[in-house]
């Protein structure tokens, strides 16, 4: 056997602003099942989160409910755990970014860059509110659109038009807290040079700590130039006072990654075998891994690791990114009862199934997940009752009243019994791969191959003849003992089902490796219903619960604040538009006139492109997959035909041709099928 590995993980902390939903239980759950399995697998692996309780909106919040930011997150941070332990997400820590460790690690941190000449003043200028008394984040400004006109709209995006903008464009600006006109006003801001780190970050970023998708969105970043990174804001801010500067707080996202160094910190200083410095220090040898969602890719891949770096610690050992989740193949929606809070759930449904489901659609990569309800009912009820369960409760009766309960020595299927041995580094490569739906349909692909055998036996017809109880109990023995390997296989996902079938089992706590033994004259215990189906009555009211929080919190609070913490420009990889964003795209046919080399240019080829009624010159980053670029002339492509014209290097490229794949030689022009003519819009 090899060393056990000594693994860190975090799940990304989340906002003590609002509820636990679905959404952010798909992060949770994921993240969970992989530490049960290495935890399972006899690794040391440790589990930390924690509140992110600081920023302006939570201070808002608090002052709208008239409690201090103290009480609000305290109370956020029971609601939370409550949610957490019964979708049964173990935690070995959950603590909060307001703790005196996160102060202590913050300013040590901030300090640390600071004396290395990581950080920069300068004076910004930016809107204030005059009756509030404090500057307004881009999402706290309210106005007209400066392009369409449309009234009541946030200060970095217009909803109606899709137009970005900054927020001294708005015309006719209020303050969204307290509606008064704000003013322009400048104050000193603390920059995190991220540009120093650009070199390490290229190198990082490509040397397997991401997957590829996220590689490459970081790779566009990093190819346009890093900014500096404005850390500071001012008083008044729910936050912590930077060191050596009254007055002014670090903002939100600088001191939430360092929570997770501090939830980690307040586990070690009460837990006397735990040593931080081996996991943080500069030449750890231990894993450290966060799960997070694909919006805030930019402040785990680019932020964070240059601010370890900066101050001397070591840096993640990867970054796993999920998806979002969407229910019923949309967004999630308050009207549609489809935002469905955490405990919305737990009141009318049972955890597991709702872990099972992830497992079962969740891969190693960025895609969206989707919870279709229907599909949810009849998987659960398919696989976990009907194939799993199903096999102990066609087993058990017959060892209960033919055997008093003892399973006999005799295996009446050797070579399923070896196949199910056989599986199992396969279902555990799985896992580590996080690709849990590989391990799920293996592992169902077991059941079903353990239940074909016991209907092919029937043990039920075998019992009604005379002299065949000897036979009866070996293939019920043998079917427990296919039950119980698929257990020590689903424990990760389904821990409850797991303690439920080790106590009929009457074993000890299955761990991994007890699937390569078989119980033999074993006694069991009385066999009772490990899982019921999943009642779609249940779900209905579960949709239907959701849609009164809905009114409630309407009346509640009254105009809700921006979800998030009202800072954030979030980017996702591929955000959803409204229609009439993607409407406002023309695209096109276009004929490749001529495609040919930029004197100069790495990655560039230039194209002439003929759209019917005019030519376009458009530079194209696809010089490595078509190196001999005649290949192109004469041929049909797709082009975005109404981008507005980009001054390069080499000159000017209007439009873009449309084109898939990683990079690299893998580079696929589209094209339409033939018959298609130049100029004509592609609808
Ligand atoms: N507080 C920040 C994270 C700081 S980490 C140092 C934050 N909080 S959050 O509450 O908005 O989100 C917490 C996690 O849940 C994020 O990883 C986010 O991507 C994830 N999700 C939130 N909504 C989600 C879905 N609808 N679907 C899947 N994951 C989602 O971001
Ligand atoms: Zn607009």
């Amino acid at each position: 056997m090899s060393e056990p590995r000594k693994i860190l993980v975090t799940s990304a902390l989340p906002y003590a602003n609002g509820s636990i939903h679905l959404g952010h239980m798909l992060e949770y759950i994921q993240t969970d099942m992989w530490v049960r399995f290495q935890k399972h697998r006899g690794n040391q692996c440790i589990y930390v989160c924690a509140d992110d309780a600081h920023g302006s909106a939570i201070m808002l919040r608090a002052e709208k409910e008239g409690i201090t930011p103290e009480q609000l997150i305290a109370n956020v941070q029971a609601e939370h755990s409550a949610d957490f332990a019964e979708f049964l997400v173990d935690f070995d820590n959950f603590h909060s970014t307001h703790a005196e460790e996160n102060r202590e690690l913050s300013s040590q941190i901030y300090l640390k860059l600071r004396d290395a000449g990581h950080i920069a003043t300068r004076s910004i200028t930016q809107y204030f509110d005059p009756e509030k008394k404090m500057f307004l984040a881009d999402r706290f400004i309210k106005g007209t659109c400066p392009k369409c006109g449309t009234e009541d709209q946030y200060g970095d995006n217009c909803e109606k038009c899709g137009a970005t903008y900054a927020p001294t464009d708005l015309k006719d600006p209020k303050s969204a807290i307290s509606g008064a006109t704000p003013v322009l006003k400048d104050s000193q801001h603390f920059f995190f040079k991220l540009p120093d780190f650009q070199e390490m970050l290229q190198a990082w970023t490509r040397s397997g700590t991401l997957q590829d998708a996220v590689a490459n969105k970081i790779a566009e970043w990093l190819d346009a130039g890093l900014q500096q990174w404005d850390i500071s804001r001012d008083a008044p801010y729910f936050g912590f006072e930077i060191p050596d500067e009254p007055g002014k707080y670090f903002y939100v996202w600088l001191d939430a990654p360092i929570g997770y160094m501090a939830s980690f910190k307040n586990l070690c200083d009460r837990t006397p075998e735990l040593d931080f410095d081996a996991f943080w220090g500069k030449d750890s040898t231990a894993e450290l891994y966060h799960f997070i969602g694909k919006d805030i890719v930019n402040f785990h891949a680019l932020f964070w690791p240059a601010m370890l770096e900066g101050a001397g610690y070591r840096k993640p050992t990867g970054i796993n990114v999920h998806g979002y989740l969407t229910v019923n193949g949309q967004k999630m929606s308050k009207s549609r009862g489809t935002f469905i809070k955490a405990r919305t759930y737990l009141d009318h449904l049972s955890p597991e199934y709702l872990r099972y489901y992830y497992a079962a659609k969740l891969s190693r990569g960025v895609d969206d997940l989707d919870l279709n309800l229907e599909d949810f009912v009849q998987k659960v009820n398919s696989d976990l009752v009907g194939k799993v369960v199903n096999i102990a409760s066609r087993c058990a009766g017959f060892i209960n009243k033919g055997n008093a309960g003892v399973m006999v020595e005799t295996n009446a299927a050797p070579e399923l019994t070896e196949a199910f041995l056989a599986a199992a580094p396969s279902i555990a490569d799985a896992y580590e791969a996080r690709d849990f739906a590989r391990a799920m349909r293996e592992i169902m692909g077991l059941a079903d191959r353990a239940n074909a055998w016991i209907a092919d036996k029937a043990p039920w017809s075998l019992n009604k003849q005379e002299g065949k109880q000897e036979e009866v109990q070996a293939i019920c023995a043998t079917g427990v003992n296919l039950f119980r390997q698929l257990v020590i296989f689903l424990k990760p996902v389904l821990p409850l089902l797991a303690a439920d079938a080790e106590a009929f089992l009457n074993v000890a706590p299955l761990t991994w490796n007890d699937h390569a033994t078989l119980l033999a004259n074993h006694q069991l215990n009385e066999f009772k219903p490990l899982m019921t189906r999943i009642d779609p009555v249940k779900v209905q009211a579960m949709t239907d619960a959701s849609k009164e929080d809905l009114t409630a919190s309407q009346t509640d609070t009254g105009e809700a604040l921006p979800a998030g913490n009202g800072e954030l420009a979030k980017d996702p990889l591929s955000p959803e538009i409204e229609f009439d964003t993607f409407a406002a795209v023309d695209l096109r046919v276009a004929l490749i006139v001529k495609a040919e080399h930029v004197e100069g240019a790495d990655k560039l080829l230039r194209l002439t492109l003929d759209i019917g009624d005019e030519q376009r010159n458009v530079f194209s980053g696809i010089k490595s997959a078509y190196p001999d670029p005649s290949k192109l002339n004469g041929r049909l492509t797709m082009m975005i035909a109404n981008l507005k014209p980009r001054k390069m290097k080499f000159g000017i490229s209007e439009g873009m041709v449309m084109a898939a794949g990683p990079g690299g030689e893998e580079i696929y022009l589209l094209s339409p099928d033939s018959g298609a003519k130049p100029g004509q819009r592609i609808k």
